[in-house]
């Protein structure tokens, strides 16, 4: 064998877990739900919106379909059918909230990235949806270009605060839909709010997902926007397994308040709605997925102190 050709061994990794090839019987996977919780995350608590303003709301969690732009698209329209005036920014050059909400983002001329670049443009960047009270910020492609940009800009990560600036006396609410990375467009949400809201999946890395937000967000009020903090953790995509009651049971003892109730069930309406370009509330009100959405956004509503008609 030629020397080239040798590869050592990987390097052995310190395991968590021992891991025994050998299913488990229900009665094992029961005595999982009743430990202690393994991951304890200290969540800071967001502040009150300062009066005469909307409060702004980033929907994150660094995992990929989650159920944030399902969230987003769904709570910001139950909101604003009840008479509360919403603003969407799409933070995710997908630009599925245009989708979502039958937007053509193709013919739009000021996008998201305009928000960023040109505040004085802000009040162009908002379009009118099917949904009346409901603003739609389309995002797309050019988000990509606009990280770059960002990067050796000065003040770089308070551009969308300033591009928000002039809009949030107009609304009540401001839901900041974001990707699931962490690049510069994603932290000038962070630092545009007064909060996040966590969609996390009832599956099992979920906690993990959590637990690298929680440092993401304390890095942010260290250095960048100390009034930023946790408006909740609701569940997404929920079946009625054994292992997703588990981690339910999991969240719910690791998060107490900060989880907001209910848990929106796994529902195939949510997953076609947007194919239609139509939220939940129209397309099924009447399904689980309808129903859960309403009484999810009807929650927070109370925790935000929205005045809904
Ligand atoms: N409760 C649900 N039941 C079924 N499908 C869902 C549900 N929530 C979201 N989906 C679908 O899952 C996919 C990912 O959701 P999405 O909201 O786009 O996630 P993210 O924005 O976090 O990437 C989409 O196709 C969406 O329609
Ligand atoms: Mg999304």
């Amino acid at each position: 064998m030629k020397e080239e050709d040798f590869l050592p061994d990987a390097v052995p990794a310190p395991l968590v877990v021992e891991f025994i090839e050998e299913e488990f019987e229900h009665a094992d996977l029961d005595s999982i739900s009743s430990a202690e919780p393994r991951t304890q995350v200290d969540l800071p608590i967001a502040e009150p919106t300062p009066s005469g303003r909307a409060r702004v709301v980033t929907v994150m969690n660094q995992k990929g379909g989650v159920g944030k732009t399902t969230t987003v698209i769904n709570v910001a329209t139950h909101l604003a059918l009840n008479g509360v005036r919403v603003l969407v920014v799409d933070c995710d050059q997908q630009g599925n909230c245009a989708t979502g909400l039958g937007i053509d983002k193709s013919r739009v001329k000021h996008t998201t990235r305009t928000l960023f670049t040109e505040p004085e443009l802000a009040p162009a960047c908002r379009h009118a949806t099917a949904v009346q009270g409901l603003h739609l910020v389309v995002g797309e492609r050019s988000l990509v270009g606009l990280e770059q940009d960002l990067s050796t800009m000065l003040g770089r990560e308070r551009c969308l605060h300033e591009g928000l600036e002039s809009l949030l006396p107009h609304y009540d609410i401001v839901f900041l839909d974001t990707a699931p990375s962490l690049g510069l467009v994603t932290i000038n949400a962070l630092v545009a709010s007064d909060a996040v809201l966590v969609p996390v999946q009832t599956e099992f890395f979920a906690l993990e997902g959590v637990a690298m937000l929680a440092s993401t967000i304390r890095e942010v009020r260290r250095r960048l926007n100390p009034r930023l903090g946790f408006d909740g953790v609701m569940m997404t995509m929920h079946a009625p397994t054994l292992l997703n009651s588990q981690v339910k049971s999991q969240l719910v003892e690791t998060f107490g308040d900060l989880i907001v109730e209910p848990p929106i069930r796994r529902n195939i309406k949510l997953a076609e709605a947007p194919s239609e370009g139509i939220p939940i509330h129209i397309h099924a009100p009447e399904s689980n997925g309808g129903r859960d959405y309403s009484a999810l956004a009807q929650n927070l509503a109370l925790r935000w102190g929205l005045q809904m008609k």
